[in-house]
């Protein structure tokens, strides 16, 4: 089974590529499940239910996101239209699982793919350099004595490179890959945990690489001079889609390769 993480869709930019090369790759590479997190989708800041509905139509099974995902106020009102058994959109759609239960919408989702194959995805976010949330390595235990599928991608959005590897050996042999986002530069780090585990810090981001992260770069340079705030506005130039292909067995959800991807224009 051929699993296709996509990394943070950053603005416009970020959209027009993943449309560009998702077809070919799901198709040059027998993807079965395609994830999507789109935390930056709309402008850089949040996504809109018409950019989630957009992105799903492309061919993602779920969206992950992060601590951007309530910059759209609209987003909310779709996460709690989500329903919990259902397979409707907004439950495809994920905010991290250790905000606290009051926040919308759900933190996983557990579901099957037309072949019957079984599956879940994780969203969790970081502590470290980051709004307080709850333990994620707890949140993590709690939802794995839940989720029956073995099949098991799990999106840590967290800023810090120590706490990415601890939750992937943490995880290590009871999902099927625990992939980074948030930096939006990918790691040259993926690999195969022993207890197979395939892992990566950062995935990277699809969105425009003429930038400082997906923002102008004179905006943040700006910010970094002056120290005064200002407005930040979506790059364009140079657009990647940043992935990872993840191979497992379906029947243990054990990873066998992890492979990283950067297409441009
Ligand atoms: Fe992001
Ligand atoms: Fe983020």
């Amino acid at each position: 089974m051929q699993i296709l993480f996509v990394g943070d869709v950053f603005g416009q930019a970020g959209r027009h590529i993943v449309r560009e090369h998702l077809r070919h790759v799901i198709e040059e590479n027998h993807v079965d499940l395609v994830v999507i997190n789109v935390e930056n989708a709309a402008g850089g800041f949040g996504v809109t239910p018409g950019i989630a509905e957009e992105i799903f139509s492309l061919g993602a099974h779920v969206l992950t996101t992060g601590n951007h995902v309530w910059d759209k106020k609209e987003i909310a009102d779709y996460l709690q239209s989500a329903r919990a058994d259902g397979d409707e959109q907004p439950r495809r759609l994920l905010r991290p699982a250790n905000y606290p239960g009051s926040a919308p919408g759900y933190g996983f989702y557990e579901g099957k793919l037309g072949n019957s194959q079984s599956y879940a995805v994780i969203n969790l976010q970081g502590r470290v350099f980051m709004g307080s949330l709850e333990d994620p390595f707890r949140a993590a235990d709690t939802l794995l004595e839940k989720i029956q599928a073995k099949v098991i991608l799990v999106d840590f959005h967290a800023e810090a490179t120590s706490e990415k590897i601890a939750l992937g050996w943490y995880l290590d042999g009871r999902v099927t890959g625990v992939i980074g986002t948030h930096t939006h530069v990918p790691t040259a780090d993926e690999r195969v945990l022993p207890n197979g585990t395939a892992y990566q810090t950062d995935v990277g981001m699809s969105g425009p690489f003429d930038s400082v992260i997906g923002v102008q770069k004179e905006l943040v340079l700006a910010r970094f001079l002056t120290g005064l705030p200002g407005k930040f506005e979506a790059a364009k130039g140079d657009p990647r889609m940043c992935a990872s292909l993840i191979e497992c067995d379906g029947l243990t959800g054990k990873a066998t390769s992890i492979r990283r991807l950067m297409l441009g224009e």
